[in-house]
């Protein structure tokens, strides 16, 4: 948003004066002809309009749900909304923003959560580094998956097809417009656009050529399992459970766990490099009466019997592992009041009902790991993304950059270690270097949102990835490098901004070692590659090592 209103007012001095219609002709004249002039299956145009001076842009044409405000636009651009039939009982509404100074890169961005909403502030900010970009509504509208009852093609768009019918019309708009096909194609995404990356490699590896990958809500069926399973842990829906646990405890919780697991990186500043290091102890927290002292903080013994289970990998009952746990250090997040709030996870419920049993009655009473079963069988659209074979996407050249916040308070990081794992065994290799790097985040929560309660320099997460979490200035400037600029391969620096990463990868073979994070304060931090790991040196700060 910073990015988009610096934007906006470097732009407003170049307005135009009085007379001709403003921006370019030419382009006003190839962006409204695309309305008649293009013929794509199944496809239609409802919209194209020329924008050339920045501005807001109001919601789709075509938005029946809560998709809800109008968004900035940066930089001048041709805007074409368009609606694609994927079955004769689906469909999906797309948007393509092709702005008049072209990097010759085409771009997909994907959705988060059960949503069906144009990302517009994702759309803005890569149309802002002049990438010809494209979003869609994921085969629905708005926030909710009721229209996917008995409609089982909703499903497989919002698994993967949505994001391969993006690609396919996309280009097309492309190339219609600029009369030449994209040189490269992208695709960006985190939490559901994580997943949707994943999906994108493992089903259609042809559609890009680099994929960045946040946070993937992958092993889908287990994830949306597991987050019910977590609310049920603390007794939700029902908050006179004796093992609720209030929203305001959970600070103090995360109080216990910095003390008891902060210092193992080597130093105590708030952040807990890794995880899975951290063997928590609720216990110490135990209050030494039934009843819990006015004075000092304790816990019930139901409550530290369902941190317990909060902070223990969930298992099946044969003993295997079926989603790892939550990431101790995301107790502070400004997002737990979902899964903690003492309501059932609202998107496993509705999931639930809409998706997976067709039963708007479904209540959560009896939740337990015969409904697991049943959610692995259903599959709906085959959403399960946790397949281990890349050769495909491997072969045809395609890169591939995942990162995730190691105190992702909504998707816990240790899937992201675990799908590489899954990766690597299916390909029997060591390390995936040569084409899938993944970047583990100390501090980060979801996305591109910094893990409260870190001390300074705090956590650094601001590396590229999304809008909220830009790359300082001068680390961006070889990210709008134009087609051909061997600026980017030059850069002796490591990057501080994970697409800039990874076009340099894609088109000049140079693979990011490490990705630079940016804290609030301007400090950096190294972020190392999987399987590598981040050790404090006392002497020379952070370092990565095997
Ligand atoms: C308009 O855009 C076309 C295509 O990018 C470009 O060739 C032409 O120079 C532009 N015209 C002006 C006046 O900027
Ligand atoms: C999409 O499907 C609807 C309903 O079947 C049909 O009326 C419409 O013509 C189709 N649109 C395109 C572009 O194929
Ligand atoms: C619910 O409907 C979907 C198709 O929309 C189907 O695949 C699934 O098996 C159904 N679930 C049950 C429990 O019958
Ligand atoms: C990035 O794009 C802007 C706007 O087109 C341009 O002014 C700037 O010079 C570009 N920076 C680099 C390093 O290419």
């Amino acid at each position: 948003m910073e990015f988009a209103v610096a934007l906006l007012s470097k732009l407003i001095v170049h307005l135009p004066t009085f007379g001709a219609p403003p921006g370019n002709a030419t382009l006003r004249a190839n962006c409204l002809a695309l309305q008649s002039t293009v013929a794509i299956e199944n496809t239609m145009i409802l919209d194209a309009s020329y924008l050339p001076a920045p501005s807001w842009a109001t919601p789709k044409l075509t938005t029946l749900g809560t998709c809800g405000a109008s968004a900035p636009y940066s930089v001048p651009l041709c805007r074409v909304q368009f609606h694609t039939n994927t079955s004769a009982t689906s469909g999906l509404s797309g948007e393509m923003w092709l702005p008049d100074e072209w990097n010759g890169r085409f771009m997909g961005v994907g959705n988060r959560g059960l949503d069906g909403c144009i990302r517009y502030d994702d759309l803005d900010y890569m149309t802002a580094q002049h990438y010809a970009t494209v979003g869609t509504n994921n085969g629905h509208d708005g926030d909710t998956v009721r229209s996917f009852l008995n409609n089982p093609d909703s499903a497989i768009d919002f698994a993967s097809r949505a994001v391969h019918i993006e690609a396919v019309v996309g280009k097309q708009l492309v190339e219609a417009y600029y009369a030449r096909p994209p040189a490269y194609s992208y695709f960006s995404g985190c939490s559901t656009g994580g997943r949707q990356a994943t999906q994108a490699a493992l089903k259609h590896p042809d559609d890009f050529d680099g994929i960045l990958a946040g946070a993937p809500a992958i092993d889908f069926n287990h994830l949306i399992f597991w987050s019910g399973i977590l609310t049920r842990h603390i007794g939700a829906p029902d908050p006179t459970s004796p093992s609720f646990i209030p929203l305001a405890s959970w600070k103090l919780i995360g109080d216990e766990v910095l003390r008891q697991c902060d210092a193992l990186d080597g130093i105590k500043d708030g952040i807990i490099t890794e995880p899975d290091a951290c063997d928590f102890r609720p216990e110490s927290l135990l209050c030494s009466t039934d009843t819990p002292s006015k004075n000092k903080f304790c816990l019930t013994l139901p409550q530290v019997e369902a941190l317990l289970k909060i902070y223990s990998p969930l298992y099946g009952t044969a003993g295997e592992l079926l989603y790892p746990r939550f990431d101790p250090g995301a107790e502070k997040s400004p997002l737990l009041p979902y899964l903690f709030g003492g309501q059932f996870f609202p998107l496993t419920e509705e999931w639930l009902k809409y998706v997976v049993f067709n039963d708007t009655d479904y209540t959560v009473q009896d939740y337990g790991l015969e409904q697991l079963a049943l959610i692995d069988a259903v599959n709906p659209g085959d959403i399960a993304s946790f397949s281990g074979d890349l050769s495909a996407f491997r072969n045809r050249g395609g890169k591939f950059l995942a990162y995730h916040g190691r105190a992702d308070s909504i998707i816990p990081s240790g899937i992201s270690k675990r799908f590489y794992n899954l990766i690597a065994r299916t390909h029997s290799q060591a390390t995936l270097d040569a084409f899938y790097r993944l970047f583990l985040i100390p501090g980060m929560d979801h996305c591109d949102i910094p893990a409260p309660g870190a001390s300074a320099p705090g956590a650094a997460f601001r590396f590229g990835q999304t809008p909220n979490a830009l790359p300082p200035i001068s680390a961006n400037a070889n990210s709008n490098s134009s087609l051909g600029s061997e600026s980017a391969a030059k850069s002796e620096s490591a990057p501080h901004d994970i697409l800039a990463a990874l076009v340099s990868w894609v088109e000049h073979g140079t693979a990011p070692d490490v990705i630079v994070g940016t804290a609030a304060d301007g400090a950096t931090r190294a972020h190392c590659r999987y399987p590598m790991r981040s050790v404090w040196n006392a002497g020379a700060g952070w370092v990565c090592v095997e």
